[in-house]
């Protein structure tokens, strides 16, 4: 059994008995931090936390590990409540043409993009793509994330999407960390159904969805709704026919186009709707009135270099806010989340303790972790991070590039 007592921490950040759901407005400015705070850990499990002062007899821990982590902060691990982790290959080359001037969609309608990533998948095999996609969630972990969600989504064919979620199911038997599956098959068309939108629909709804329920391959169902991608009446169609397999959407909607799909997505009962980084005043009202998790991937914006998310405008108009890495091999290939974090805070004026919120209880709530993960309380057995020796909270956002994880505890 691991004993572990940390002390003379120097921030505890995120501890409490009360941390609330989800936090929305502007009480994602609120962030507790304990100073100068122990913590207790035994088999993975919080079982005492508080003010230095108020360690019981040190006769208590005498047979835990001690670290002493004078100058550092302990924080809860990160939820990535989007990302598509599981791919073949990198995709540098769409990223060099990108630099000399040809854009996201150019590339994607010259079968590059999605279909380029599908096209190098189907050539591996699911011990291939589990043992690369094993090391990735390796190097996650070390960057603090302590929960994942991973989208299928480049196979296109029964046989590969089925492979990549086999995959995933397989990583969630292997790792500690929570894993959410979710089924993206609607993530572009094949380009044998470039004309037979019908066709490709049917195979997803007639096929794939039975297969994946007969296996118990996903938690979620996603569609990239988006001009040249899944129109609104097809992502309807698609979550609908998801829904009866007892899938929750979680969907991409407005990266380039509003098309309505934030209002679709709502009133379908999504849990989050993602990326928005086109958004206008009846979106929010939309998703004010709703239990929906906005979630922002900044990082694709960055990488894109598309507009990044009005986050300012959406918590100042009482909205919660996740954020994500969108991990992918196109359009964000960081799944290092303190960089997320950075870019909220510099391009999104998101304050520090907004950012934190966004990707540790809010990001919970978006992959259905919400009370258990994204903070640290008694009994809890979410990650925690260990920083390294920094002056302050603030100063993780602000040395963008910089790695202050010590330890990740899982
Ligand atoms: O979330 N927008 C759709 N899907 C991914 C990108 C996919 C790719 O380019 O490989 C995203 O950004
Ligand atoms: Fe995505």
């Amino acid at each position: 059994m691991s004993k572990i007592l940390l002390k003379n921490i120097k921030g505890l950040v995120q501890a409490g008995e009360n941390i609330p759901l989800i936090k929305k407005g502007k009480e994602m400015q609120e962030l507790p931090i304990i100073e100068n705070a122990f913590l207790a850990l035994e088999n993975n499990k919080v079982i005492a936390y508080g003010k230095m002062h108020d360690l019981q007899e040190e006769n208590t821990y005498r047979n835990h590990e001690i670290i002493d982590a004078k100058g550092c902060f302990v924080l809860p691990a990160f939820c990535d409540s989007h990302t598509h982790s599981v791919f073949a290959k990198t995709r540098e080359e769409e990223f060099v043409d990108r630099i000399h001037g040809k854009t996201y969609e150019e590339i994607a309608l010259r079968g590059g993009g999605i279909l380029n990533s599908a096209a190098k998948l189907a050539e591996m095999s699911e011990e291939e793509l589990f043992n690369s996609a094993q090391e990735r969630i390796e190097k996650i972990i070390a960057c603090g994330t302590g929960a994942i969600e991973i989208k299928s989504g480049y196979g296109l064919s029964v046989a590969a999407e089925l492979k990549i979620l086999r995959v995933i199911k397989q990583l969630k038997a292997t790792n500690k960390i929570k894993i959410k599956a979710t089924f993206l098959g609607a993530h572009a068309y094949p380009l044998e159904y470039k004309e037979n939108h019908r066709g490709y629909i049917d195979l997803i709804v007639k096929e794939m969805l039975p297969l994946i329920e007969k296996e118990n391959l996903a938690d979620y169902i996603d569609v990239f709704c988006e001009k040249n991608y899944f129109s609104v009446a097809e992502m309807t169609e698609i979550v609908n026919a998801g829904k009866e397999y007892g899938l929750v959407p979680k969907v991409h909607v407005n990266q380039f186009t509003r098309l309505g799909g934030v209002k679709k997505a709502v009133e379908l009962g999504a849990l989050s709707v993602d990326h928005l980084e086109e958004i206008d005043d009846d979106d929010i009202t939309v998703l004010i009135n709703s239990n929906c998790m906005p979630t922002l991937l900044p990082g694709c914006s960055h990488f894109l270099g598309i507009p990044f998310g009005d986050a300012r405008k959406m918590i100042d108009a009482g909205l919660p806010l996740a954020l994500a890495s969108d991990f992918n091999p196109g359009s964000s290939p960081n799944y290092n989340l303190f960089a997320i974090w950075s870019l909220a805070c510099v391009k999104m004026k998101m304050t520090p303790e907004e950012g934190l919120n966004a990707l540790t209880i809010n990001a919970a709530f978006a992959m259905g972790l919400e009370g258990r993960n994204g903070k640290i309380c008694l009994g809890s057995s979410s990650p925690i991070i260990l920083t390294k020796p920094i002056p302050s909270l603030s100063y993780l956002p602000y040395a963008f590039g910089e790695m202050n994880v010590a330890r990740t505890f899982i």
